[in-house]
């Protein structure tokens, strides 16, 4: 049985995902996940061990930027009473804990070069001790990895190892950014609706201009950012912070450049950067300075802008918005009146 969240990914982009985690659950092989800030990797670990024959036993996560060296081996290997300061008992490591079943290595990228090397070990001979032992302990574990890094260049500057690379990329899953499946974006809304009018006992709904909105939106933080985004609409019980605040997001920009467009800072050097999302910008960037002109040129009169745009006054009402333009000279009831359209 595959993981129930796993059944809002619907996108085209995510089918092959979807069919290759059928296929590999079922095998012992390690995966390697890698994917921008939350876009669901830790989901799609489960979604493995969930639907493979280990699901009956635990599911372990081990976050490898979360704690310095010395600790982090102890947490993945355990250690004996005396093995440092501190160690005023034997305590078993997640390798242990999680035998006949999968542990989730994620941001393997930042596990120091040591600990890169006691770990090939332990995949290559199925065996480890515990830190300041002796005792060699055989292990059973699947192992998932997770990365928003980009290795390769980690590799190339020496802060990966290429042996261990190639032990954990035997299946390599490549999560696409939100922005890069929007038809799922109503789905994961809907459902995180639910979810928190549930939790908070609410009956919040989010508008369709809402909805639109949330679809346009680059959501850099991905599934996370929307899943905060829907929780902050029901905690408030309106839409409307929140959905100016992404118009206002959507008027700065995704952090792409654009040719033609203000000069911006790309998220990541590692990002992936998908051609079609910078086409989507620079229309949005070219609608955005077509409509500034002809707004400038008939003195704001929107009515007249709309006529020869050739679309809806609405519609303008609501790229006004969209695009972030100021509207000049407008009182404030009117300035409201378009936010609110
Ligand atoms: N398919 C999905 N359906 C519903 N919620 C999802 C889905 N995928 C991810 N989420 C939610 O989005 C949030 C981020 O997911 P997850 O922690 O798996 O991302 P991640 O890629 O591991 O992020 P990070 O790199 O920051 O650790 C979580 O709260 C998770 O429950
Ligand atoms: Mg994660």
């Amino acid at each position: 049985m595959i993981e129930p969240l796993m059944a809002l990914c619907t996108s085209s982009k995510m089918q092959p995902i979807r069919d290759l985690i059928s296929k590999v659950a079922s095998t012992n092989t390690t995966v390697l996940l890698r994917g921008e800030s939350g876009t669901g990797k830790e989901v799609l670990a489960r979604a493995i061990h969930k639907a493979s024959p280990r699901a009956g036993k635990q599911f372990l996560k081990v976050n490898c930027a979360a704690l310095p060296g010395e600790l982090l081996e102890s947490e993945l290997f355990g250690h004996e009473k005396g093995a440092f300061t501190g160690a005023y008992r034997q305590k078993p490591g997640k390798f242990e804990a999680a035998h006949q079943g999968t542990l989730l290595l994620d941001e393997i990228g930042e596990m120091p070069l040591r600990l890169q090397a006691k770990l090939l070990h332990v995949l290559q001979d199925g065996e480890f001790s515990r830190v300041g032992g002796e005792k060699i302990i055989d292990t059973d574990v699947r192992l998932i990895a997770a990365t928003n890094r980009d290795l390769e260049a980690s590799m190339r500057a020496h802060q990966f190892r290429e042996d261990l690379y190639y032990r954990l990329n035997v299946i390599e899953v490549r999560i696409p950014p939100l922005r890069e499946r929007r038809e799922e974006i109503p789905g994961l809304v809907d459902f995180f609706l639910k979810k928190f009018n549930v939790q908070y006992g609410r009956a919040v709904d989010i508008p369709p201009d809402t909805m639109r909105v949330f679809v346009d939106y680059h959501w850099p933080g991905n599934i996370r950012e929307l899943e905060n985004g829907v929780k902050r609409v029901v905690v408030l019980g309106t839409a409307r912070p929140v959905h100016t605040e992404i118009l206002g997001n959507i008027s700065r920009g995704p952090r792409v450049s654009v040719p033609g467009a203000p000069a911006a800072a790309v998220a990541s050097p590692d990002a992936p950067i998908s051609l079609k999302e910078i086409a989507r910008q620079a229309a949005r960037e070219a609608e955005r300075v077509a409509i500034k002109e002809v707004l400038d040129r008939v003195h704001w009169n929107r009515a007249k802008a709309a006529r020869l745009l050739q679309i809806s006054y609405k519609a303008l009402l609501y790229k006004i918005v969209q695009c972030g333009l100021v509207v000049q000279d407008t009182e404030p009831e009117k300035q409201r009146e378009v936010i609110a359209s």
